[in-house]
């Protein structure tokens, strides 16, 4: 028999990224192959962030065009699985007449069942939380593909309750996993020609706190470390609350760890940071900065921002304009604040218009577009250190991402894939560098 063909759209984050691989390779089950087009699929399958509403609408509106492909193909299978999911399950069946199934973000095993039932005719919904021990069992794996840099997840969940996030209530309990089965994953990976990982969780700096098997953070870094063939480690998120001391001291004296950290900041104002309920405050966040900048002079801060949370007035916003040029970093995510079910932020009294929002979210983007060039511009004739991934942006050239995950692009072959090159910077580029090996 022919075997039929599965197209996944992934949305969002990371997190979705790895649950699309672990869909791709659960539904070889049941004799799905997956395929780059919708053209020559017998099935779609959406995987959705509903983190700011205009995720979520990007959705509806991919339903809804859904609808064209149906007329061509009557038998399409459309199956909607992630945060949207998770948030809407069987209200999503009400709403959209032609949907087959919606599974939440702790359905994934029950994936294959689903799609037979759906070839079967039937409809159906599953967004039940799963217990914490068949989550251990559970956690999403790598997948099969190789690749010279992979993602590994080592928690899931989120128990931070940011006023203003979704995640905690679409994604569950914050867990932990066990770091017996995330070493063996990174050296099975190691074996087969990835040299860098990143540790993958919405508060890796909590690891082992619930769940897992009594390892923190720092020790498993080291432990990562010590596996032959990984030359490069990162990871992601951290929260700056949590980071801890034997974290710091990891960035002193680990080479095998980045010079990068992404440490969302979302605001530098006390006021709002409060009432976003990050739990530091600003002077605790830049004694971080301070602190993770001693132990290791050349790293880079990465951050997210939220624009217009209910109650920004200027001073807030002046607070982090400042806080941004005082990091100086390297790339900051901007957002501008969304209403999301379920939060706390929800229900706060929003007094600020829109056009003022979007003027703060411009100037802030101007900022940091300002300080990235600068940084760019500063490796201009200096060496870096750069782990080739793959082809670079034009023919004959490949590219890569130095220490602090700068992108550089060079002369070179292919054959250079999976190996560290010291570059030359010889041009800056908004959000790239070019280099040459000399
Ligand atoms: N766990 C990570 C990231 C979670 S979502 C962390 O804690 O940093 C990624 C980013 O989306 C957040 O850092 C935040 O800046 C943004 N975000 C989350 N909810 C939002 C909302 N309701 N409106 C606007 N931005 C939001
Ligand atoms: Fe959301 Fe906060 Fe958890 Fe990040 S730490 S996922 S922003 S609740
Ligand atoms: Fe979006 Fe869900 Fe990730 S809401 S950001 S896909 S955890």
């Amino acid at each position: 028999m022919k075997a039929k063909k599965v197209h996944i759209l992934t949305y969002g984050c990371q997190m979705n990224v790895s649950d699309s691989e672990k869909i791709s390779s659960s539904l070889r089950s049941v004799g799905y192959e997956p395929t780059g087009t919708i053209d020559d699929a017998d099935m779609v399958i959406l995987n959705t962030c509903s983190v700011r509403a205009k995720a979520e609408e990007k959705i509806y509106g991919i339903l809804f065009t859904m609808k064209g492909e149906l007329k061509k193909k009557p038998n399409l299978l459309i199956g909607v699985g992630g945060c949207v999911a998770q948030q809407e399950g069987e209200k999503l069946l009400a709403k959209v007449p032609h949907l087959n199934f919606v599974f939440g973000t702790h359905s994934l095993h029950l994936l294959p069942q689903m799609v037979r039932a759906a070839e079967g005719g039937r409809r159906v919904a599953e967004t039940n939380f799963i217990d914490n021990d068949s989550r251990l069992d559970l956690f999403p794996s790598m997948g099969e593909a190789g690749g010279v840099t992979r993602f590994v997840t080592i928690m899931q969940g989120c128990d931070n309750y940011c006023s203003y996030c979704i995640v905690p209530y679409v994604r569950g309990r914050e867990i932990s996993r066990r770091a017996g089965d995330i070493l063996e994953e990174i050296r099975i990976a190691a074996d087969n020609g990835t040299r860098e990982v990143t540790l993958l969780g919405q508060n890796v700096n909590s690891y082992g706190l619930k769940g897992g098997d009594g390892t923190d953070f720092a020790t498993l870094l080291r432990r990562v470390s010590g596996i032959k063939g990984i030359e490069r480690i990162r990871f992601m998120t951290s929260h700056p609350k949590d980071i801890s001391s034997p974290l710091i001291q990891c960035f002193a004296d680990m080479e095998k760890l980045c010079s990068h950290i992404h440490l969302p900041v979302q605001s530098g104002s006390d006021r709002v940071l409060s009432m976003m309920n990050r739990g530091y405050t600003r002077g605790e966040y830049l004694e971080k900065v301070a602190l993770l900048r001693a132990a290791r002079p050349d790293i880079h801060f990465t951050s997210d921002i939220i624009v217009g949370f209910p109650g920004e007035d200027e001073d807030d916003f002046q607070d982090t304009l400042s806080l941004m040029e005082e990091v100086s970093y390297a790339d900051t995510y901007l957002f501008i604040y969304s209403p999301r079910p379920e939060t706390i932020a929800a229900g706060m009294t929003d007094n600020t218009s829109r056009g003022e929002k979007q003027k703060r979210f411009d100037q802030l983007l101007d900022l940091q577009k300002r300080m990235s060039r600068k940084l760019h511009r500063s490796y201009i004739g200096k060496d870096l250190e750069v782990l080739v991934e793959g082809a670079g942006k034009h023919e004959g050239q490949v590219s890569g991402r130095s220490s602090g995950n700068r992108i550089v692009n060079f002369t070179g072959s292919l054959d250079m894939v999976g190996s560290i090159r010291s570059v030359r910077i010889v041009k800056d580029f908004q959000n790239s560098l070019l280099g040459e090996i000399h």
